[in-house]
């Protein structure tokens, strides 16, 4: 009973506070990308949030690289919880397609 009582608890709090709980409990694990087969979701899967961190750093590089003036804000709202901006999964695909043609 307890042990129930607990969980649905924890599961209010997670929705309520979102990044906030799971940054203070499972701090590792990616909470946007967390499905879908875009770069950063694919890295979330196999090492969290460092990974995805890395990745889309390489990508923010690469596209600086080509001349694309861009940014990690040019996506997301901040860098604590990654909260992205409308139109940055728009922009994520558009960034992808450019990367893979050379
Ligand atoms: C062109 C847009 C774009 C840029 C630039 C960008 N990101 Fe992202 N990022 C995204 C999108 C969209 C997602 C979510 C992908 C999904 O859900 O499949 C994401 C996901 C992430 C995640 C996973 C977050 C989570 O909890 O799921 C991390 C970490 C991240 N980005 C870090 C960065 C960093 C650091 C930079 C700068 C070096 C950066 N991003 C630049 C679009 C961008």
């Amino acid at each position: 009973m307890r042990s129930a009582l607990t969980i649905s608890l924890a599961g209010f709090l997670a929705i309520a506070s979102g990044a906030g709980i799971a940054a203070a409990g499972d701090k590792q694990k990616c909470t946007i990308a967390t499905s879908g087969d875009s770069e950063p979701a694919k890295a979330c899967a196999r090492g969290g949030r460092p990974e995805a961190r890395k990745v889309m750093k390489k990508m923010v590089s690469d596209a600086k690289a080509k001349g694309q003036k861009i940014g990690c804000e040019s996506c997301h709202m901040n860098l604590d919880d990654y909260e992205l901006l409308k139109t940055a999964r728009e922009d994520l695909t558009k960034l992808e397609a450019s990367l893979a043609k050379k």
